[in-house]
């Protein structure tokens, strides 16, 4: 076919995205639940997600007693290692802080981390309070559009976890369908009934279900969820080699891909 180089009507452009992922409006996005549950593997993959998608996106990384960010890409792949302890060390925190002491990696220039490094605790720096925490959370509002926080189980005792139930725009509330879980949520929702928390903004999520796990029998244990998010073997891999930053190809992590896909486009 012959095509007129200069036609009278303009070729249309597709944009790289879906209008949909066009429309996304950012926020703070709080990934909690039961111990154990896939708070951490889900907050990276939603990150990466969103990061793929070029949108510029922190994710804050609250646990102080295992550090995780050994667990989600080998030290090779960092471009820069700072601590979260020296955010929170600050009498202030101010944007430039936390800009200065984000982890920069060599192949995602979108996604940027901040966490304590390994080997750290809680006390490698001197103690935070609530009025850090929640100056770090309204910081990160204007270092990127969208911030994914892997929240730590025990709000109890952990601050920054608790202020950013309280401070986030959605939160996922993760349980697996077991006994564990259940006592788990029993004991920590109590916490919250008393505090700011709007209980209007989260969305559970049946999380890691596995094969022999029928629907009916999660959503008995559970009530119902939002999201299911399927056991993959695949993903299971990447934690251990740790390595979560790697795409998930396989078959069997088909649904857990969508899934993410579906998490993002209804939270943000
Ligand atoms: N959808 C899934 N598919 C496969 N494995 C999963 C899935 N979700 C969680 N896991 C596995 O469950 C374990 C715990 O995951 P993860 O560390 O993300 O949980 P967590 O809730 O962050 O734990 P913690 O309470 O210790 O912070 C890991 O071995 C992880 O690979
Ligand atoms: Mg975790």
């Amino acid at each position: 076919m012959n095509f007129k180089k200069k036609g009278i009507f303009s070729r249309s452009v597709r944009s790289e995205e879906p209008a949909t992922e066009e429309e996304l409006q950012g926020g703070i996005l709080a990934v909690w639940g039961s111990p154990g549950s896939g708070k951490t593997v889900t907050a990276v993959k939603i990150a990466k997600y969103l990061a793929d998608k070029k949108k510029n996106v922190v994710l804050l990384l609250c646990d102080m007693t295992a550090p995780m960010l050994p667990c989600i890409c080998p030290p090779s792949e960092i471009e820069s290692e700072h601590s979260l302890g020296s955010v929170l060390a600050a009498t202030h925190v101010t944007e430039p802080l936390i800009k200065h002491n984000l982890v920069t990696l060599k192949k995602n220039s979108y996604l940027t981390i901040l966490g304590m490094k390994k080997g750290e605790n809680e006390y490698t720096y001197p103690p935070y309070s609530e009025v850090q925490a929640k100056e770090l959370l309204c910081e990160l509002r204007k270092v990127a559009s969208f911030i994914v926080v892997d929240c730590s189980s025990y709000i109890a005792s952990d601050i920054l976890s608790a202020l950013a139930l309280m401070e986030s725009d959605s939160v996922l509330r993760l349980a697996n369908a077991d006994l564990k879980s259940i006592s788990y949520l029993s004991s920590q929702l109590t916490l919250l009934r008393d505090s700011k928390w709007d209980a209007d903004k989260q969305y559970k999520v049946s999380a890691n279900v596995k094969p022999q796990q029928a629907q009916d029998q999660t959503v008995h244990a559970l009530g119902s969820a939002a999201f299911i998010l399927n056991h993959s073997q695949e993903l299971e891999q990447q934690y251990l080699a740790g390595n979560l930053l790697v795409d998930l190809s396989l078959k069997d992590s088909r649904q857990f891909r969508k899934e993410i896909e579906k998490i993002v486009k209804e939270v943000f």
